[in-house]
């Protein structure tokens, strides 16, 4: 009984099986009572109506007459005088009467009266009906209606029954049984997929099988393995690309410091390459921090502890960090608040994700144009906008921008320093701060990135 579809199709059929034989009973007893209902009925009528005739025109030919009516049918007559002794009968075969003598002697009712009702063990059902035509000429008019046809029509019934029950049973079981492997094929598939998924093996295709339950839970499953698939080949991806992103500067890192130990370059030269190393050292645990905040991130082991503060000395205390390098790179960096409100958010955080975004502004700007970090508020709500008239970022790759590791046009964005995880851990950050963040941009115009938190 491990199977689902032998349960349903047991449970199902004893269900069934007991409705059915509680059904076939009721209907089995009910037609017999009323058939025989039916009999007594009938047999008391013509007792009294033979009793009728014979009150009102009392003479051996109405008896005659009285026994040819009910002659070759499955009923009987006998009429008894005063004393109890038969003066005419219509049996045959005086067999079965001699059997009933005794009760039609000893006869002392005045009214109608059914003396024999047990149909199934007698082999007639009697009735007895009192005449008085005078004193001398009273007696009874007894009514013996043969049981053998009811026992036939019993017998009948029972067998239609049987074999009504039984065909009905046969066809249920085949019915429920093939219903229930139906029903239960598509959990027995969804099974074998989760099964599958738990070994690791995400390739599984669960077929469309409507809009009811079972058709829910089987997209579901069908969207976790996507899902999980779809995760499995991120995570081979970003593996990837951060063995490649850290063979880089090794490559450089080993390179340079080899050349940096022979002995026959001048100090200068060594100097200079030194530098590189430490730059590319630099640039290497700039990456691997970032990737330490990522994994954190996606863990859920930080948590941003949101207070209020005053927009303007918040962000002015930014501008007056990144100030030098834009004015270095002599881009001009402009600032609009239009009063000093209050924001709720980790400041931490808050500045972790300006400050990113302003990095990409100042590293994707060529000198001479202008970056505006404008902030206002709009129901509840702090909307920060980072604005650049740089590059820009081509259309159909918008979407990957925040995606780990990902860079427009990698060359590009490595001579320039990135390494394609500061807008993963901004959208992180952001999202933590149950915010939104877009982006517009124009390739070769310039960028606008919006923070709403
Ligand atoms: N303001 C911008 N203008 C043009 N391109 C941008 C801008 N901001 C981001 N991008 C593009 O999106 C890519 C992803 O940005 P992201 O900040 O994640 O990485 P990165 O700046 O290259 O490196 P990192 O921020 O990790 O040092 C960048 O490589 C760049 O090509
Ligand atoms: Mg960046």
């Amino acid at each position: 009984m491990n199977r689902i579809s032998t349960k349903l199709t047991a449970y199902f059929f004893i269900a069934v099986l007991i409705m059915e034989t509680f059904l076939i009973f009721y209907l089995h007893r009910n037609i017999i009572h009323a058939r025989i209902e039916e009999e007594f009925s009938l047999l008391l009528k013509n007792g009294s109506n033979h009793r009728e005739v014979l009150v009102e025109y009392y003479s051996d030919t109405t008896m005659k007459h009285i026994l040819l009516m009910e002659k070759g049918g499955d009923r009987e007559v006998v009429i008894t005088d005063k004393k109890g002794e038969i003066i005419s009968s219509s049996f045959e075969n005086t067999k079965y009467l001699n059997e009933f003598l005794p009760l039609i002697k000893n006869l002392d009712s005045k009214i109608d009266k059914v003396l024999i009702s047990e149909w199934k063990k007698s082999p007639y059902i009697i009735s007895a009906h009192p005449y008085k035509v005078s004193d001398d000429q009273s007696g009874y008019v007894v009514m013996f209606q043969s049981t053998s046809s009811l026992k036939q029509l019993v017998d009948k019934l029972n067998m239609h029954f049987g074999i009504a029950g039984g065909t009905s049973i046969i066809l249920l079981f085949i019915v429920y049984t093939v219903l229930s492997r139906l029903l239960t094929r598509p959990l027995i598939r969804m099974k074998k997929a989760t099964e599958n998924l738990s070994k690791g093996d995400f390739a599984v295709s669960l077929p469309n099988i409507g809009k009811d339950e079972l058709g829910d839970l089987s997209g579901s499953i069908q969207k976790l393995a996507n899902d999980l698939e779809r995760l499995k080949t991120e995570r081979n991806e970003f593996l990837a690309s951060v063995a490649h992103e850290l063979s880089t500067p090794l490559t450089y890192l080993i390179g340079y410091s080899n050349v940096a130990m022979r002995k026959e370059i001048s100090g200068e030269e060594r100097a200079q390459y030194l530098g590189i190393i430490a730059e590319e050292s630099e640039r290497m645990k700039e990456l691997v921090k970032n990737l330490l905040d990522l994994a954190k991130m996606d863990e859920n082991t930080f948590t941003v502890s949101k207070e209020n503060f005053g927009a303007q000395t918040f962000f002015e205390n930014i501008i007056k960090l990144v100030g030098p390098s834009f004015e270095m790179k002599n881009i001009k960096l402009s600032f609009v608040c239009e009063d000093n409100f209050q924001v709720h958010a980790d400041s931490l955080r808050l500045e972790q994700i300006v400050l990113n975004l302003l990095d990409n502004a100042w590293k994707y700007s060529k000198e001479n144009t202008e970056v505006t970090l404008a902030v206002h508020k709009k129901e509840k709500k702090t909307i920060i906008s980072v604005i650049d008239f740089g590059i820009g970022i081509p259309t159909d790759e918008i979407e990957f921008i925040f995606e780990k590791l990902y860079r427009v046009e990698k060359s590009r964005s490595r001579s320039l320093g990135g390494s394609g995880i500061g807008l993963a851990v901004v959208k992180e950050l952001v999202e933590a701060h149950g915010g939104t963040i877009e982006v517009k941009s124009t390739f070769g115009k310039g960028s606008t990135f919006t923070v709403i938190i």
